[in-house]
């Protein structure tokens, strides 16, 4: 496996780690590692990771949102069939995922600024040292560098990362609904 296959290998198996009862992680590491490959590469899209010699202990992904993620994906149009072979008789993933895509072009999303933090994620062994700071401190440099004033960040109603965000200075500014039944918080960081 080489060195780069190897980070976007290790940054899905991290994001599977880490958020078991998310959609994504159940379409499969190959098709995480292919999304996370598109993010680093896109020149509108950032993969910020941190490794402890040659383990990977948290990453962060983030989008200024001028372009599709997906529409990347279609840019190694082999990769993404073999990935979704899996998948592809299961109707309610297909369903899901045709969600994700009316969420981001939604109305209701529209409303908000269009960057956005995607996915941060820490192994469990490395957290509450700082770590998930640190990598949301290179992310607010990297909106710097880029002119980017503001990005959201969506968040499941349940998860202890809402207290992260608000104490990275982040505010709720809204509710919705990604997947029928599931509220997510709205955050909005001011750069
Ligand atoms: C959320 C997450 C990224 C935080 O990573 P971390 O490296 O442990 O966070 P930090 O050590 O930088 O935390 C900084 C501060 O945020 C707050 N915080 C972080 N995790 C918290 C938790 N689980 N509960 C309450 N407060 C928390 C604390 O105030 C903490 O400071 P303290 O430890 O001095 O009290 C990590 O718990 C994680 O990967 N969770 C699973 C994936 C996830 O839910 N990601 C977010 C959705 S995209």
């Amino acid at each position: 496996m080489s060195k780069l296959n190897k980070k976007y290998i290790d940054v899905a198996n991290l994001h599977i780690d880490s958020l078991k009862t998310g959609f994504l992680p159940s379409l499969g590491v190959r098709f995480l590692a292919l999304l996370y490959r598109c993010i680093d590469e896109a020149d509108f899209a950032t993969l910020i990771v941190k490794y402890r010699d040659d383990q990977l202990i948290g990453f962060v992904s983030a989008t200024n949102g001028t372009s599709s993620l997906y529409k990347a994906m279609i840019y190694y149009p082999l990769e993404l069939f073999l990935t979704l072979i899996p998948v592809a008789i299961d109707l309610k993933k297909i369903k899901k995922i045709l969600n994700i895509f009316n969420h981001m072009s939604g109305a209701e999303r529209a409303g908000y600024p269009s960057a956005e933090l995607l996915t941060m994620c820490v192994h469990k062994d490395f957290r509450r040292q700082g770590v998930a700071e640190n990598l949301y401190l290179g992310l607010v440099r990297y909106c710097q560098s880029k002119s980017i004033s503001e990005f959201v960040i969506i968040v499941g109603q349940s998860l202890d990362a809402n207290k992260f965000y608000k104490n990275q200075g982040a505010k709720v500014s809204g509710e919705l609904q990604v997947h029928n039944g599931i509220n997510s918080n709205v955050f909005i960081h001011k750069v």
